[in-house]
């Protein structure tokens, strides 16, 4: 019983150890990557991947599990950085959840709440 106890424990410790490391697996983003014009317009699209994916959290660009983010006036790379990197509090959305294009779309979406300047 012991034993297993021991046992489990050390797994544990190089499972946590493991995940950390290939923590790596992040792609390191510099803010330069994301210094392009934003050309979308296709905000129907756009506020399908907002209520998917921005929604729960900031309801209608209002505070809710996060901060009210209509009116914030970013520049289009600062969100791009938002969304692809996350933050504190937020998740980050990698490629495999929100593509290039639907991310551009996101963000005419986000432009007409103010959230990213054009
Ligand atoms: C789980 C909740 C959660 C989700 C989902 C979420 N956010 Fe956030 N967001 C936050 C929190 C909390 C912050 C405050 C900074 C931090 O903790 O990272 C934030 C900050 C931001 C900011 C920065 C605001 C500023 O004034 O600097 C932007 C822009 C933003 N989020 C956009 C988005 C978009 C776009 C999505 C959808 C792809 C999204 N968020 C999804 C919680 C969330």
């Amino acid at each position: 019983m012991g034993k297993k106890l021991i046992f489990g424990a050390v797994v544990g410790m190089f499972a946590i150890s493991y995940g950390c490391s290939s923590g790596a697996g992040t792609t390191a983003y510099s803010l330069e990557d994301f210094e392009f014009p934003l050309e979308s317009t296709n905000v129907a699209n756009g506020t399908e991947v907002y209520a998917e994916f921005c929604e729960g959290c900031h309801p209608g660009g209002e505070e809710g599990d996060g901060p009210k983010i209509s009116d914030a006036a970013l520049s289009p790379a600062k969100v791009r950085w938002q969304v692809r990197v996350g933050g504190k509090d937020m998740p980050a959305f990698g490629a495999d959840k929100i593509s290039d294009a639907n991310l551009e779309d996101l963000l005419a979406y986000t432009a007409t709440l103010g959230t990213v300047l054009r």
